[in-house]
């Protein structure tokens, strides 16, 4: 092949490169996402989750630049408001025989040195939770309390890659909480076995 050709060749595809990479309109977008933001347009007000929210109360939070909902929490919890009966300081409340009130709880998360009631829980304030720094946190924002150590499953599950929607794929956006599936308490889940597995292959195997 000559220089000439070559050159040509280069020329080329150089020009197609140039005149390609950034045509739009008629149906072109520069990426993916403005695609799937154009496009998507046409479905707003057609296709919609919010059947599947039905009777859930919800809060819309925002959160790394995450717009969306989540179940309300305050609603479920058994003994709130926690002031009905800490009105007063807790010295005062605990009785002299030792019995718990909350016996059923059972701390199992981080270990004593690291975590006990109060790292969550604020005596002199019992209707919010606590922050490390003594900031108070509302009990249906209780994820805030969990970013300050566990800051990476944090931020996937505002991005959407830890934890679980509600309802469809469809818009609004409504994802289930860090307690909705932890127990704060007791968050750790044990390692199981697969639900189904394979009865036949055992049978061959004995
Ligand atoms: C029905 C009354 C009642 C309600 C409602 C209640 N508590 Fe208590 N709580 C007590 C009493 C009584 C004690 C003291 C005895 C004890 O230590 O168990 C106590 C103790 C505690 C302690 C200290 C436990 C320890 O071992 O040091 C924490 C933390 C606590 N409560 C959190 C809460 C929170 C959070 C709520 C609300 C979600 C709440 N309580 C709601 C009665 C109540
Ligand atoms: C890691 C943080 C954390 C620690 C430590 C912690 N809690 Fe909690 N606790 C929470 C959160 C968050 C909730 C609300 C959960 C929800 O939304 O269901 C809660 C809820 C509660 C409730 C209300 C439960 C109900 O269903 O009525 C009580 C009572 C309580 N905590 C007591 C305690 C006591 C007592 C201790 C120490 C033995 C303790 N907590 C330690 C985070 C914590
Ligand atoms: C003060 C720091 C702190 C806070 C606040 C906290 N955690 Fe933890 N968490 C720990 C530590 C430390 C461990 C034990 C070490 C580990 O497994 O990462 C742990 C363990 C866990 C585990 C078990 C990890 C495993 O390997 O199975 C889960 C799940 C969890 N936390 C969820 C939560 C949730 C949900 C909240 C909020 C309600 C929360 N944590 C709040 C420090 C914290
Ligand atoms: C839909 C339920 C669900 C929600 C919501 C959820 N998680 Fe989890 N999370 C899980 C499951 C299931 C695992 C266990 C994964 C495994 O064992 O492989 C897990 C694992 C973890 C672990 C252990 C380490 C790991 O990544 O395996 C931590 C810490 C944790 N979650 C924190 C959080 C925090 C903080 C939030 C809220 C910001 C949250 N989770 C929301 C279901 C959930």
């Amino acid at each position: 092949m000559s220089k000439h050709i070559i050159h040509r060749i280069v020329c080329v595809s150089f020009l197609t490169l140039v005149l390609c990479s950034c045509k739009h309109g008629e149906g072109e977008y520069h990426g993916i996402t403005d695609k799937i933001a154009a496009e998507s347009k046409n479905y707003h007000g057609t296709l919609s989750s919010e059947v599947h929210l039905e009777g859930i109360e919800t809060i819309e939070i925002t959160e790394g630049g995450h717009t969306f909902l989540i179940p309300e929490r305050k609603g479920q919890i058994k003994s709130y408001a926690c002031t009905e009966c800490h009105s007063k300081p807790l010295a005062q409340l605990q009785s002299k025989d030792g019995k718990k009130a909350h016996w059923d709880i059972k701390l199992v998360h981080a270990n004593e040195n690291t975590m006990n009631c109060t790292t969550c829980h604020d005596g002199s304030g019992m209707d919010d939770l606590i922050s490390l720094t003594g900031n108070s946190i509302d009990f249906n924002n209780s994820y805030n309390l969990c970013n300050q150590c566990h800051t990476k499953q944090f931020e996937d599950w505002t991005g959407g890659a830890h934890g679980k929607r509600i309802g469809g794929w469809a818009p609004p956006r409504a994802s289930m909480t860090c307690v909705n599936c932890h127990n704060p308490h007791e968050p750790h889940f044990e390692t199981r076995w697969p639900a189904r597995f394979n009865t036949q292959k055992i049978k061959e195997r004995e």
